[in-house]
C-alpha cells in the first residue's frame, strides 16, 4: 500500500495493545504513537457503546485525531460473560477465576472481540470491529501477550503461547485494525491523520 507514513495517536494505558497495533500498523506505513490516558469506561451492553462514549469524552480533551480500542472476551456457555466487563473481571477474578467458573462446563467456545474507534473533532467516531473464535483452555498456558491470552486456545496453542507476530496473524485486534487501515486508504484523498 503506497501511501506516506502517517502517525496515529492511540489513547490507552495498555502496553500490550500498543505493541500489537504498532506491529500491525508498521506493515502499512502507519506509526502508532501511544498517549497514556485513562478515559472513563461507561457500563454498557456492547463494546461499541463503551468505545463510542470513551471516544466522545477523549475528543473533548485532545481535540485532534486519534484511535481508542475496547476489547473483551465473550464465553458462549456464560452467555457472553465477561464481554464488556472484561477489564473489571480480569482485575477481580483473573484467569484463575474464569477457569474455575468453567471447571464443569463442556462447551468452552469463546470469542475475543476488538472495537477500534477512529475519532476526529466534529465528527461521529467511526467504528471498526474484529473478532476471533477459540476456546477456553483447561489450564493457563504460556507467558506471552496479556490479559486472558494464556487461557484462550486457538487451534492447538493459547494466545499466551504465541509470539506477538503469530497472534497478530489471527487476532480480533488484527481484524479490526485491517478494517481501519482499509478505511484510511479508501479515504486518503479527503482524510489526513
Ligand atoms: P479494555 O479494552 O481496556 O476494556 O480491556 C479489555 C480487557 O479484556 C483487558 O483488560 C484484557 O483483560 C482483556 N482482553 C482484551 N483483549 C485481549 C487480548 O487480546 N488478549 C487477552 N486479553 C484481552
Amino acid at each position: 500500500m503506497g501511501f506516506n507514513v502517517r502517525t496515529l495517536l492511540f489513547i490507552t494505558r495498555n502496553e500490550g495493545k500498543v505493541r500489537e497495533l504498532e506491529e500491525l500498523g508498521r506493515a502499512h506505513d502507519i506509526v502508532i504513537k501511544q498517549v497514556g490516558y485513562d478515559y472513563p469506561e461507561v457500563q454498557a451492553d456492547t463494546l461499541e457503546e463503551v468505545a463510542r462514549w470513551g471516544a466522545l469524552h477523549a475528543i473533548e480533551i485532545f481535540k485532534r485525531t486519534f484511535i481508542i480500542e475496547d476489547s473483551g472476551l465473550f464465553v458462549e456457555s456464560l452467555d457472553g460473560f465477561p464481554g464488556p466487563y472484561s477489564a473489571y473481571v480480569y482485575k477481580t477474578l483473573g484467569n484463575k477465576g474464569i477457569l474455575k467458573l468453567m471447571s464443569r462446563i463442556k462447551n468452552r467456545r469463546a470469542i475475543f472481540k476488538s472495537v477500534i474507534a477512529l475519532c476526529e473533532p466534529s465528527h461521529e467516531p467511526v467504528i471498526f470491529t474484529g473478532s476471533v473464535e477459540g476456546e477456553i483452555a483447561k489450564k493457563a498456558m504460556g507467558k506471552e501477550g496479556f490479559g486472558f491470552d494464556p487461557i484462550f486456545l486457538y487451534d492447538d496453542k493459547t494466545f499466551g503461547e504465541m509470539r506477538r507476530d503469530e497472534k497478530n496473524m489471527v487476532s480480533h485486534r488484527r481484524a479490526a485494525m485491517l478494517k481501519l487501515i482499509r478505511w484510511i486508504v479508501e479515504h486518503k484523498d479527503v482524510y489526513t491523520i
